[in-house]
């Protein structure tokens, strides 16, 4: 395989990435290759070194700390009214990222995600209930899309009436961090943040039991959330909150239809769900590669130079089919014990969502296979398209019968 031809975006890749991994991790472990708009980057692809990308403080989230005033002058434009989103927490470094964290974790307990056990139960028996009149549906734009989409809107406490313009200026923000943004999705992107302000507003004045109010309201010591700082946190947690769970959902579905062994496996005894997921997670990839992190100096590392304000992903989903650490790394066993994904991250910027995303995956994975205990592919697996996009790897569409 000729490594410098593969298009790390494309759709395509998507697909199958393992085997390219694969030959990154045997033979350039830091691999330089590009962005489609000629940006270079650096992908790091054996566990042990994303493991320590994760806590090498060489690296840095947010680019303004790391480049050189020159770099920094050849930056897209950013639209002013978008500015505050680059103070997300995932995007900054300490001490910015300890405080804005400290503060969300006053709001995003677990208390909140345990709260929330019976109604994802009733929301998955809902959605499949709408379904089951017809000989087949799409398991992502039916199922593992609106379930933790749907969720996350909830705990945030946004308006029932709203979710809907909810979803297609989600959809718009979301698209903006496609590797080749459009300038038509920047109407819906301000009138979402218009409409944000407007609903802050609104729990200020009138508090509610929501995610939304205590966000607003929490505080430590005497510091709270800045309206910038809590429009960010919504944002991330809007996106994150969904963006990834329905992967996990749609490429867990998808490698059990591609297992039967393992989905009759996890039918007879759901109360393997946990590994199951832990193993879903490591197998199928749903964020294939970290955010990017950028070099505060030149350096070197694993023998490779990476110059100041260089881009680097650490790549998630190569990390967890390394041989090294994983025995029979390419092969599903929902048993797997132990298993030290890093599906999740590590590190100060662990995804803050984890225990929602475990919860939400058990839950939909066991009442589809309870519920539609025929579940088949209804396409080959060739025919189907996965999204181009850069960290994610997700599918447009599963269409399935039963
Ligand atoms: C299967 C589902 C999910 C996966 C695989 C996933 C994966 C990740 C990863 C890999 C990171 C670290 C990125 C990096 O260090 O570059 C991360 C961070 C984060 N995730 Fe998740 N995530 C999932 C679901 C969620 C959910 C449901 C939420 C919220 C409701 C969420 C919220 C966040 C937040 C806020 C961060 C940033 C934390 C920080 O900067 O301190 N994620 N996630």
């Amino acid at each position: 395989m000729n490594i410098n031809s593969v298009d790390i975006v494309s759709a395509q890749f998507k697909a199958n990435p393992f085997p390219f991994l694969a030959s990154l991790r045997d033979s350039e472990p830091v691999f330089q290759t590009s962005l489609p708009d000629k940006t270079p980057v650096w992908l790091i692809s054996r566990y042990e070194d994303v493991l320590a990308l994760f806590r090498d403080e060489r690296f840095v989230k947010n680019r303004r700390s790391a480049m050189t005033a020159e770099q920094l002058r050849k930056l897209p434009w950013t639209p002013p009214m978008f500015r505050p989103l680059e103070r997300n927490m995932l995007d900054l470094d300490p001490p910015d990222h300890t405080r804005l964290r400290t503060l969300v974790h006053k709001a995003f307990t677990p208390g909140l995600i345990g709260k929330m056990r019976d109604r994802i139960q009733s929301l998955a028996d809902d959605l499949l209930d709408r379904v089951t009149d017809k000989r087949g549906f799409d398991l992502i734009n039916d199922y593992a899309l609106p379930l933790p989409m749907t969720i996350i809107n909830e705990i945030l406490g946004v308006p029932t009436k709203d979710r809907q313009k909810f979803h297609r200026w989600s959809t718009a923000v979301v698209s903006l961090t496609s590797p080749k943004p459009k300038m038509s999705v920047i109407p819906s992107v301000w009138m979402f943040v218009r409409y944000l302000k407007r609903f802050f507003e609104l729990r200020r004045r009138e508090p509610r039991d929501d995610l939304a109010t205590a966000l607003i309201q929490a505080e430590e010591a005497g510091d709270r959330l800045s309206e910038d700082e809590l429009l960010a946190m919504v944002f991330l947690l809007l996106i994150a909150g969904h963006e990834t769970t329905v992967n996990l959902i749609g490429n867990g579905t998808l490698a059990l239809l591609e297992h039967p062994a393992s989905m009759n496996q996890l039918r007879e005894d759901p109360s393997i769900i946990k590994t199951a997921v832990e193993e879903l997670l490591r197998f199928t990839a749903p964020v294939l590669m970290t955010t990017e992190r950028y070099a505060r100096e030149d350096l070197i590392t694993c023998g490779v130079n990476i110059p100041r304000g260089g881009m680097t992903f650490g790549v998630i989903g190569s990390a967890n089919r390394d041989g090294t650490v994983f025995q029979n790394p390419d092969e599903l066993n929902l048993v797997r014990e132990p298993n030290k994904h890093l599906a999740f991250g590590q590190g100060i910027h662990f995804c803050l969502g984890a225990p929602l995303a475990r919860l939400e995956a058990e839950i939909a994975f066991n009442t589809l296979l309870r519920r539609v205990p025929t579940l088949r592919l209804g396409v080959n697996v060739e025919a189907l398209r996965w999204r181009p996009s850069m960290l994610l790897r997700g599918l447009e569409a599963l269409p399935v019968q039963y």
